[in-house]
């Protein structure tokens, strides 16, 4: 596993307890968009249809998963994340709204997925590749679906204003930000050190192609108010046969 998603680990072992309390707030405030808009974008990009196979990466909690099993009527439904912690509160949210039995959990990471070629329809995700090394996942991703399976990704997307040192110094504020509200060291750590896997649309494209992807678009939503912050990006793609 890279560095960056041993920091994660790290990070979200941390504030595991406390995350489902706390993320549609930080989503809003630091991406400008709804947390469920988020969710629902990435849902719809998906185009779930029934019976599809469906893997969710980095699923955390579990609220995209649970999404995909609450609201489509998709076939297999399985979701990896490597922060043990996380899975547990997934597990226990899955119990709480009846879906446990309609959700496989799997610890594991993106950048090495413990599943065989061509084994899922869909793969969606939500504010979780920049905690991985993105290229390693795009390939892991396009490996696991089967060609023509489509791929949806929401993301936090990249500010032009981030250049150079001062960039760095704009995420380092947002980390520190990051650090009042959240008190963990940890999760700090790990947010500061996404900062080279936030990126822009014409990258999205480039690593989307160089992974064997066929781009249906990748569109930026900036925040609305805060022309420093990040935003959102909807990637939504399909592998090539
Ligand atoms: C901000 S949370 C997002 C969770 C959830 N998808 C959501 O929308 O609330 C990022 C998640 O990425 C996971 N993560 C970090 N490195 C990963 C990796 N290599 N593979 C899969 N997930 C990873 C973390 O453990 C964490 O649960």
């Amino acid at each position: 596993m890279s560095d960056i998603s041993k920091q994660a680990v790290a990070g979200f072992t941390d504030v595991a307890a406390s995350y489902d309390s706390t993320i549609a707030a930080e989503v809003e405030k630091y991406c400008g968009m709804p947390y469920a808009e988020v969710l629902r974008r990435a849902l719809d990009a998906a185009a779930v249809a029934p019976g599809d196979r469906v893997l969710d990466v980095g699923t955390g909690t579990g609220a995209l998963a649970l999404a995909v099993a609450g609201g489509t009527s998709a076939g297999r439904i399985v979701a990896i994340d490597p922060t043990r912690a996380m899975l547990e509160q997934a597990q226990q949210n899955a119990a709480r709204a009846n879906l446990a039995e309609r959700v496989s959990l799997c610890c594991g990471s993106a950048e090495a997925f413990p599943f065989r070629d061509s084994s899922f329809d869909v793969v969606l995700t939500s504010m979780a590749m920049h905690h991985t090394d993105v290229r390693r996942t795009l390939g892991e991703m396009a490996r696991v679906l089967r060609p023509g399976g489509r791929l949806a990704i929401a993301d936090v997307s990249r500010n032009p204003r981030w250049k150079g040192l001062v960039g760095l110094l704009l995420r380092a504020a947002m980390a520190i930000y990051h650090l009042i509200a959240t008190r963990s060291l940890a999760i700090t750590r790990a947010e500061l050190a996404t900062y080279h896997q936030i990126f822009a649309k014409a990258d999205w494209e480039t690593m989307l192609k160089e992974a064997g992807f066929q781009s249906l678009g990748v569109t930026e939503f900036p925040h609305p108010t805060n022309s420093w912050f990040s935003g959102v990006v909807l990637v939504q793609a399909y592998r090539q046969g």
